[in-house]
């Protein structure tokens, strides 16, 4: 199959509706006669994302041969850029079409596809999908967001975290994906970078091999592309997406290795994970391409008067570790303040000052109703008590990090930015808690209810080892690690509806799904309450 300039002007050509003509091309050369034999291009599905009042961010890469061992063939493409052609429709079979343009497929970011719309009208739905000569992606929905400010009744999300495809199937994708959402929150570990010992694996990662190259990673988020449940999640409802470790390695932070690599050598090994992240996700390109070995994936939508989302990094900027200390692993360690001192430093940061401080400055602006703090990890504090007495706490999570999380919390007090609510990761466990300024006095203001999402698929320690911590921890008001699944989430202007959905065995393809608990928050009154 060819793509030419003439064929693409020919389907531009037959359109319906408000077209766009197709600025001149440069710079293609040869590889908009580049040759994919027999492979479907669109095996990988498409995407939408980052929705604004006047557009949003289409995805897709061209793929004929998704998981090509060559490295010098990324997805079985050779050759340079692809122009291929987008159309948006006004109906869900993509009969009034209303734009179509050239997308470049873009060689150095292994033919991915990142179109940033704009010009379209506010708070509709929206169908799109890719063709290339004969071949035609599947038709994807997005959506645009309300104008700010404007008044909106209701917003419906999902957010998701932690899918290991060796440990289980993608249910919880496909009944999120069933109940219609108009936006997906995902809140990392999208991939994960190793392969888990041969027992107990239900699907294998198909190399086999540790990701740690820029050819690896690919391949992995390409063999997680060819998952039909969360291709149709994507093609369902625009994403936001944060990421955790695992896009990367495990429990690294900032610079810094669990394996206490040499910053350089480990910064090489993050370039190519951040690179290959972009590439699949339907990121802004605008903001977040990459350069160097950093890449700004933190960003802030809002939807009408109801809801503004600010969506954190809480990986890149991390000062190192408190007592990053060989030979223990780099990663997790629990400290307490008499063994760790270093842990209470103020000049330790887990999001980077200039994230803070836009973080900040975006609480104190906002005028939404709800606003949401969207991460990877949990912000609770989880006071772990020792065999001899003693507490201690992770320094791998927001625990490790206590001074951050009192600005944090400090802030979204003094801001008062309305009904603050954050939305967590990692855990592979559901947890509901009161956010309080000060986790160490019971009757300090609660200023946040923090709701953690339990896994897609990945296991978690047994229950007790973190239930028999409760007691010592009354900010918490829920646990339960022992099911696999997403949180769905119904906003109004009066109130937040969360339920916590559980899929009956993510080892099973065709699992159902079940509402384990549902939890209210109300207008202007912090804290969740049974519903
Ligand atoms: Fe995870």
């Amino acid at each position: 199959m060819m793509l030419t300039r003439r064929s693409f002007v020919r389907i531009a050509g037959g359109s319906i509706g408000l077209l766009v003509a197709a600025p001149a091309l440069v710079g293609l050369g040869a590889g908009a006669r580049t040759r994919w034999g027999s492979g479907d291009p669109f095996s990988l599905g498409v995407a939408s994302g980052s929705p604004v009042p006047n557009g949003f961010v289409l995805w897709t890469r061209l793929a004929p041969d998704p998981l090509s061992p060559d490295p010098a063939a990324p997805g079985g493409m050779t050759g340079g850029d692809v122009e291929i052609t987008y159309e948006i429709a006004a109906d869900p079979a993509m009969r009034e079409v209303v734009r179509r343009g050239p997308a470049i497929a873009e060689v150095a970011f292994a033919h991915s596809v990142h179109v940033e719309i704009d010009g379209l009208a506010p708070d509709r739905p929206y169908w799109y999908r890719f063709t290339a000569g004969e071949a035609s992606s599947t038709i994807g929905r997005a959506r645009t967001a309300p104008l700010a400010g404007a008044p909106l009744d209701r917003l419906r999300f999902g957010f998701v975290s932690c899918s290991n495809y060796e440990e289980g199937y993608f249910s919880a994708y496909r009944h999120l994906a069933d109940e219609d959402p108009d936006l997906v929150l995902f809140l990392g570990d999208y991939i994960y970078e190793y392969v888990n010992p041969h027992d107990g694996r239900v699907r294998v990662h198909s190399d086999g091999v540790e990701a740690s190259t820029l050819g690896t990673y690919r391949n992995r988020y390409a063999q997680y592309r060819l998952d039909s449940d969360l291709q149709r999640l994507h093609a369902t409802a625009p994403s936001l997406v944060t990421w955790d470790d695992h896009e990367v390695q495990n429990d690294y932070g900032g610079e810094w290795s669990e394996n206490f690599d040499e910053p350089d050598v480990f910064l090489e090994r993050r370039t190519a994970a951040y690179r290959a992240f972009y590439e699949h996700m339907p990121l802004r390109p605008s903001l977040s391409r990459p350069k160097g070995d950093r890449m700004r994936i933190y960003d802030r939508f809002a939807f009408g008067d109801l809801a503004e989302f600010s969506v954190i990094d809480g990986r890149q900027y991390r000062s190192r570790a408190a007592c990053y200390i060989p030979p223990n692993r780099g990663g997790g360690r629990l400290e307490n303040d008499s063994s760790c001192p270093e842990r209470r430093d103020p000049n330790r940061t887990m999001l980077g000052m200039p994230q803070e401080a836009w973080l900040y400055n975006g609480l104190t602006r906002s005028k939404a109703r709800w606003n949401v703090i969207a991460q990877n990890m949990m912000m609770a504090e989880l006071r772990e008590q020792q065999a001899g007495g003693d507490f201690k706490v992770s320094t791998e999570d927001w625990n490790g990090y206590p001074e951050c999380r009192a600005r944090l919390l400090r802030h979204l007090h003094d801001s008062k930015a309305a009904n603050p609510v954050v939305l967590s990761g990692d855990m592979h466990a559901y947890w509901t808690s009161d956010l309080r300024l000060d986790f160490d006095d019971e009757r300090a203001p609660i200023v946040a209810t923090e709701f953690v999402g339990t896994s897609v698929t990945s296991g978690c320690p047994p229950f007790e080892s973190y239930a028999r911590h409760l007691p010592n921890n009354p900010h918490i008001r829920f646990f339960e690690s022992r099911k696999r699944g997403y949180v769905s989430v119904d906003l109004t202007p009066a109130q937040m509806t969360t339920r916590l959905r559980t899929v009956s065995d993510a080892t099973k393809p065709d699992a159902s799904v079940a509402t384990l608990e549902t939890f209210v928050i109300e207008d202007g009154r912090a804290g969740a309450i049974g519903a």
